[in-house]
């Protein structure tokens, strides 16, 4: 998947796709380009790599188009070269940026190629440009034209078009990828987020799936698929935030650690009502309405849903499952227990979440979006929203959008409880203050930077680690590790520790580190007794423990103490520990912290 922009009207073009592309980075790095149409032609530049190296070509340049397009990949199909960046062009006449992946390319292609076409990338998107030309051979027509194209593509796409034969108009169109318009002074955007666009408009059309448009520099005309006028809402987006900038940190990501006090405090007071109760943003009725849910979500995000599961479970009896949601869009899954489905998603954008959120809807399930932007294609599609307020996460790999979903599950855990009288409106508030407590328990631990600098070093050394926890902080292993690897790219593990002698225990050798996330609660005699075996077996015990509980594993290797804590907060308190270590091992490696290789902060294919 990818990032695609697009300008017409008032405006130096080029600059203002440069713009679209820093804030669109994010949805991929592998290379990014520009193309303009000026006095006739279309010229076109790229680069593979961060967009930085776009830029070192592009600042040097003088440009002075109003019409232009831009993308940053994300490579699908086709390696990471130069002659596989956007925008691919087609007979010097069509110029196209596509994120999304269409299906049938390569019939297409061959299609193509016998019509005497000749490609020059080994991407799906070049078709399009191709096919283009060879439809506007007997279509003379933009609004037909585009039409044709899109009847003979399959697979998901949000694209932008530009074409000699039509200098004054951006065809574009969108199925399963967002695609969102936007209207300025004099001049027209499109972009694959309302953020792109945030410099110079908040005045945004999102467009729906198989809706196409004609965008002009004071128009834009949208069809639906049945080929009817489409009038879709304008909305307006909260003010430009500006290029969110490091503030000081060496990366994001440690910025991002460190904003998660903040982070927690904002989700949670949106959690609360006005008369101070927190109600999760659901109505008394609506969680007494709910008798069974299902999460759905990827990556960091579903890992959160699997720490929701623990807590709503137990403190409302509100059954959860808990599903990746790739995998959940193409089974038939059983829904007659359930009445909500949850997709937790930072970006509110990741095609697999969306398409499973709809697979539910179809099953006849209310929706509910837990996002962190709130004009996001999955909030824009749900029934509620239950919105994190962790403001911007430009790091990849997450770190407080997580916590703030966290924040979100617990506050929902106990809402519900409330709701259902399964736990007393005196142990809701007890609950709820606790949570309050949550933002300076964070920042605490904010503080163990240092304290856990040698033993990153150390970690960086390793070729592989396991992450043990039970019971809640399970999942949290699952996170620690996947942060681990997103990062540093040393191999790493989580396991539930009473599983360890089912099989991965034969994984153990002489000094293999094996980080372990203890809390002082009622599971804690046994998860000791799982890292007694570990270390009898050679294993590296890395602790990162309550501090009630840390002495009793005398045989740690390393030991990190962290503030002690009722049972609900120990995940976040263990979260930070993690997300700490993965950062610093990462940085001892010296790889890029903020853009891990191969990922995407979001991911809009399947
Ligand atoms: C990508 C990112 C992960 C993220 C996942 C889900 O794979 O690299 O960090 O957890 O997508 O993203 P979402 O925006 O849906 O939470």
């Amino acid at each position: 998947m990818c990032g695609i922009v697009g300008h017409i009207g008032e405006g130096n073009s080029a600059e203002i796709l440069i713009e679209g592309l820093k804030r669109l980075e994010y949805r991929g790095y592998d290379s990014s380009g520009i193309a303009v149409l000026e006095g006739g032609s279309l010229s076109v530049d790229k680069a593979t790599g961060k967009l930085a190296n776009l830029t070192a070509i592009t600042d040097h340049k003088k440009y002075s188009a109003n019409i232009g397009i831009g993308h940053t990949r994300w490579a699908t199909h086709g390696g990471v070269t130069h002659a596989n960046a956007h925008p691919h062009m087609a007979s010097d006449k069509a110029v196209v940026v596509h994120n999304g992946i269409v299906e049938n390319y390569k019939e297409l292609r061959a299609e193509l190629q016998a019509q005497g076409h000749e490609f020059a990338s080994d991407t799906d998107t070049e078709v399009i440009a191709h096919l283009a030309i060879e439809l506007a051979k007997t279509i003379n027509d933009e609004t037909a034209l585009l039409k044709a194209i899109i009847a003979r593509l399959d697979g998901s796409y949000a694209f932008a078009l530009l074409m000699t034969d039509f200098p004054d108009c951006l065809l574009v169109a969108r199925n399963a990828s967002p695609l969102a318009i936007g209207i300025g002074e004099g001049a027209y955007f499109v972009a694959s987020d309302a953020m792109a666009m945030s410099s110079q408009t908040q005045r945004v059309i999102y467009l729906k799936d198989n809706d196409y448009a004609i965008v002009r520099k004071n128009e834009a005309l949208i069809y639906d698929k049945g080929d009817q006028c489409a009038n879709r809402e304008e909305v307006i987006v909260s003010a430009n935030p500006g290029l969110v900038s490091k503030g000081g940190y060496r990366h994001f990501m440690e910025k991002e650690i460190h904003e998660q006090p903040d982070a927690i405090a904002h989700t949670l007071s949106a959690m609360t009502d006005e008369a101070g109760t927190l109600t999760a943003c659901l109505s008394e009725d609506e969680l007494k309405n709910m008798t069974g849910l299902v999460m759905l979500a990827a990556g960091t995000s579903h890992y959160a849903g699997l720490v929701g599961r623990y807590w709503i479970e137990k403190l409302s009896g509100v059954p959860v499952t808990v599903e990746v949601a790739s995998e959940y869009r193409y089974r038939a899954p059983v829904t007659s227990h359930l009445s909500h489905a949850i997709a937790i998603s930072q970006s509110g954008e990741s095609l697999d979440t969306l398409m499973a959120l709809r697979h539910a809807q179809d099953e006849g399930l209310k929706s509910i979006a837990l996002v962190n932007v709130d004009h996001s294609t999955i909030a824009r599609e749900s029934d509620f929203i239950l919105p994190t307020r962790a403001g911007p996460e430009i790091g990849v790999a997450s770190t407080k959008a997580f916590t703030a979903q966290l924040t979100v599950l617990l506050s929902l855990a106990i809402a519900l409880g409330r709701a259902k009288g399964v736990i007393s409106a005196e142990e809701a508030k007890e609950r709820h203050e606790e949570l309050q407590k949550l933002p300076s328990l964070v920042g605490k631990c904010l503080s163990l930077f240092e304290p856990l600098r040698p033993i990153a070093h150390e970690l960086s050394k390793a070729r592989s680690c396991l992450f043990l926890g039970r019971d809640s902080l399970f999942p949290i292993a699952l996170e620690g590790a996947l942060k681990l690897k997103e990062l540093s790219y040393i191999h790493a593990e989580g396991f539930a520790a009473g599983e360890m002698k089912h099989g991965p225990i034969a994984l153990i050798e002489d000094g293999l580190p094996v980080i372990s996330l203890l809390g002082a609660d009622a599971l804690s005699q046994k998860v000791i007794s799982n890292l007694k075996e570990a270390q009898a077996r050679g294993a590296k015990i890395i602790l990162l423990a309550a501090d009630d509980v840390a002495d009793e594993v005398d045989f740690a290797s390393d030991v990190c103490r962290l503030p002690n804590c009722s049972e609900y907060l120990m995940p976040f308190i263990l979260t930070v520990p993690a997300q700490i270590l993965a950062y610093l091992t990462a940085s001892e490696k010296g790889t890029d912290v903020d853009q891990p290789r191969n990922l995407a902060k979001s991911v809009t294919v399947e």
